[in-house]
């Protein structure tokens, strides 16, 4: 009963990945952060990026947070948990060690929590800033969905499921048995997590969710007027059976364009796909994560 809210990098080339966001991404509403409000649990920024500042860069539907580092990597994954469980979820995520925050740039109140692999968690309940409405010219699609990779995605799936409750939707395995991808969703879509198993553990990619098709086309015409390449698509996943383009920011970090995401009936029993290119792509060419 949660949503992705929010995705926070950490990047050494804060002007080209803000110019990206802000330009392709279509998150135009840019709000600078007070040094003197930056969260305590944000990563110390050393002193060469003093006259950096992070920023929340916010768009319909979909915020990506930027703060100053010395490599890319991931500073947090943001879910908002629907009003209703706030209070349930609190109490679960504190009996797990959750640090409670005391202000937080997108939340209105909000917890912290790391996963067994060190990827850091928000859950948050309450926007602090009112929602940027559509506008002309700026194409919509909501963030909905992110992917990690790990060397032990069996440890991580059971951590998402067992103690913070998220559904098994699909899963994938090889000829050796071994899981290669696993699918998690804490709504009816089918997934708000996918792991890969790989050997590079944090951020593996994150999607946003397109309104159909001709979205995917628009989103493809428009990251051409930018010399923007798709690396990976169109297509159509079979594991979620959603249409995709793959593009890197300036990072090299893999964002995704989706649409058509599953919507999974609830109770339904988890499903299981052989580990081939049919899994990642029907229509061809899967992009193996290993
Ligand atoms: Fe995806």
């Amino acid at each position: 009963m949660s949503t992705l809210s929010y995705i926070h990098l950490l990047t050494p080339q804060m002007a080209a990945m803000q110019a990206f966001y802000q330009q392709q991404v279509g998150l135009g509403e840019v709000l600078p952060m007070d040094p003197d409000q930056v969260p305590a649990h944000f990563p110390v920024v050393e002193q060469r990026f003093e006259a950096e500042r992070a920023v929340l860069l916010r768009g319909p539907g979909r915020q990506v947070l930027l703060s100053p580092s010395n490599t890319a990597a991931l500073g947090e994954i943001g879910i908002e948990v629907f009003a209703r469980r706030w209070r349930a979820a609190c109490a679960l995520l504190e009996r797990m060690g959750a640090r409670r925050l005391d202000w937080h740039p997108v939340f209105l109140e909000a917890l912290a929590l790391d996963d067994p692999e060190g990827n850091r968690l928000v859950f948050g309940r309450g926007q602090r800033h009112r929602a940027v409405a559509p506008r002309a010219g700026i194409l919509p699609a909501r963030l909905q969905h992110f992917g990690l990779g790990s060397a032990r995605i069996g440890e991580l799936s059971a951590f998402y499921q067992n103690q913070l409750g998220f559904a098994l939707s699909d899963y994938v395995t090889g000829d050796d048995r071994k899981l290669r991808s696993v699918f998690l969703r804490t709504t009816d879509e089918h997934h708000l997590l996918a792991l890969f198993a790989n050997g590079r553990p944090g951020l593996d990619h994150f999607s946003f969710e397109a309104p159909d098709w001709n979205g995917i086309r628009d989103w493809g015409d428009h990251f051409a007027r930018f010399g923007t390449k798709i690396f990976w698509g169109a297509g159509r996943h079979g594991v979620g059976n959603n249409l995709f383009i793959f593009v890197n920011d300036p990072d090299g970090r893999m964002v995704e364009i989706s649409a058509e995401l599953e919507s999974v009936p609830f109770g339904r029993a988890p499903g299981h796909w052989r580990f081939d290119y049919k899994a990642f792509n029907l229509w061809g060419a899967a992009a193996i994560r290993v």
